[in-house]
């Protein structure tokens, strides 16, 4: 199966994608982990990324596409994937048709001000990209998974956060109806309780856990 998950930043994509992606055996293929692997790395791509990222705008469509068509292609890919992250304008979602069907789109909704409480509140492994927030952390500072230090992400301080938010309604919003209109959208409540939010993802996707 080939979904796309789509919602604001902080909406749960990464956490739930993780989810979703271990019961279905499929991959989770977030642009924003490839992004800030390749700003890590140095690369090109990352260089070319880093002043939008850090400013809380979107990276150029022809800098994301071609990096998408070509993860797409690789093996792993051939049995289902989830897009977590892509695509998040209408010129990505056109060039996507090109290069993939997709079987169903899933829009995680969530109110701003929760979203604002949970992006300041995350903190996320150096290593392995496990994602926390500070009230389950309970003082801890060390992922539970791997044993890595855990970090707030640069683009989650207040002022970027709220420019991502403005950046999501007025570039990724309209794609709810660009998927709505090909009969592929289901929105689910993202609000909810983490095991709450992956259960009504599965029952929408007719799968199990
Ligand atoms: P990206 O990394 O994709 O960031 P984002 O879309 O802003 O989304 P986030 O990762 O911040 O949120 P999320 O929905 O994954 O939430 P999470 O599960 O972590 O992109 C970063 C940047 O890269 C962009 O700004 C852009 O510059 C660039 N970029 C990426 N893709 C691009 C593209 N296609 N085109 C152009 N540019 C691109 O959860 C958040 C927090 O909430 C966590 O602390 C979590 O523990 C908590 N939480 C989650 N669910 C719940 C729940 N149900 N209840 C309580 N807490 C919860
Ligand atoms: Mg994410």
């Amino acid at each position: 199966m080939n979904i796309i998950f789509l919602g604001p930043p902080g909406a749960g994509k990464g956490t739930q994608a993780q989810k979703i992606c271990a019961a279905l055996n499929i991959p989770q293929i977030s642009t924003g982990d490839i992004l800030r692997r390749a700003m890590k790395e140095g690369t090109e791509t990352g260089k070319k990324a880093k002043s939008f990222i850090d400013a809380g705008q979107l990276v150029p469509d022809e800098v994301i596409i071609d990096i998408v068509k070509e993860r797409l292609q690789m093996e792993d890919c051939q049995g289902g994937y989830i897009l977590d992250g892509f695509p998040r304008t209408v010129p990505q979602a056109e060039a996507l048709d090109t290069f993939a069907t997709i079987d169903s789109v899933i829009e995680l909704d969530v109110a701003d001000q929760v979203l604002v409480d949970r992006l300041s509140g995350r903190r996320v492994c150096v290593k392995c990209g496990a994602t926390y927030h500070l009230s389950m952390l309970n003082g801890e500072t060390h992922c539970s998974n791997c044993g890595e230090e855990l970090i707030q992400r640069n683009d989650d301080k207040a002022e970027t956060v709220l420019a991502r938010l403005k950046v999501y309604h007025d570039q990724t919003a309209p794609l709810i109806g660009y998927y709505e209109k090909k009969g592929l959208l289901k929105k689910i409540d993202g609000a909810q309780g983490l095991e709450n939010t992956t259960a009504a993802i599965l029952a929408a996707l007719g799968a199990k856990a």
